[in-house]
């Protein structure tokens, strides 16, 4: 058999060591770069979640409602067969559902009474002014954020606000985020009501399936109520915190 030179089998060793310690080298670029790119993205989820608590905490909330409204979502994209993927990017922009509130003045967002028909428009525009805050996003989260914004007060029967949108013209992110929102709404304490028992709370959705909300997620949401009603239970049992909602597992 041909055998290589002494000299010969020196330098194809000193090559392959160099090849190797190249080969490491781009490994460790290559993994230097994906912890960039994860931070850059927990620093842009962290951003727009405090933008969330910011717009919320006017209203008077200390967060709970943004956490409920996250994996809540979150659960319910699931209950409902979407890619766990969309129900993760929903998890985080859900919260952003009513960010538009930071543009609405105190006199109308903090009015102890009922609205008059002006300041109620005022109010409503929490919808389009959350859009225009998100507007042209240069990621698909935000651009989902967005919608949600803009569509969480649309109604199945298209007498909801700002367009007036009906049935499945309304996106299914702002479909799935009314429905939650209304639970939680109603499964809370309020300064003027107490909370809502979960069977009280189901018969008000009942009551709005194909008028306020799409019957099939209606449907959906109480056959899964148990897991979905438990939301709320699980943040609170586990201390979640507004950064859980970028690094935990899905609830339940
Ligand atoms: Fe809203
Ligand atoms: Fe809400």
């Amino acid at each position: 058999m041909h055998q290589l030179p002494v000299e010969g089998l020196a330098d194809a060793q000193a090559a392959m060591q160099q090849m190797s310690r190249m080969l490491d080298d781009l490994r460790a670029l290559y993994a230097q770069r994906n912890a960039a790119l994860r931070e850059a993205r927990r620093a842009q989820q962290d951003a727009m979640l405090r933008l969330a608590l910011a717009a919320e905490s006017r209203d008077g909330d200390t967060g709970r409602h943004l956490l409920t409204m996250g994996f809540c979502s979150e659960q319910f994209a699931l209950c409902l067969g979407l890619p766990p993927g969309y129900a993760r990017q929903l998890r985080l922009a859900a919260p952003l559902h009513d960010v538009g509130k930071i543009a609405i003045p105190d006199a109308v967002l903090k009015k102890a009474g009922p609205l008059d028909p002006q300041e109620r428009l005022t109010m409503n525009a929490h919808t389009t002014q959350g859009a225009a805050l998100l507007a042209d996003a240069c990621s698909d989260l935000m651009r989902l954020a967005a919608e949600i914004a803009l569509t969480h007060h649309e109604r199945w029967d298209g007498t909801g606000y700002p367009h007036g949108l009906a049935g499945e013209d309304i996106p299914l992110s702002g479909r799935i985020v009314a429905v939650v929102d209304f639970f939680d709404a109603l499964t809370m304490d309020r300064c003027y009501r107490k909370a809502f028992t979960i069977e009280q709370a189901l018969e008000q959705l009942r009551a709005q399936a194909g008028k306020s909300f799409d019957p099939q997620l209606c449907e959906c949401f109480e056959r899964h109520l148990d897991r979905l009603a438990s939301v709320r239970a699980y943040v609170d049992r586990h201390r979640l915190q507004l950064t859980d909602l970028i690094d935990h597992e899905p609830c339940i």
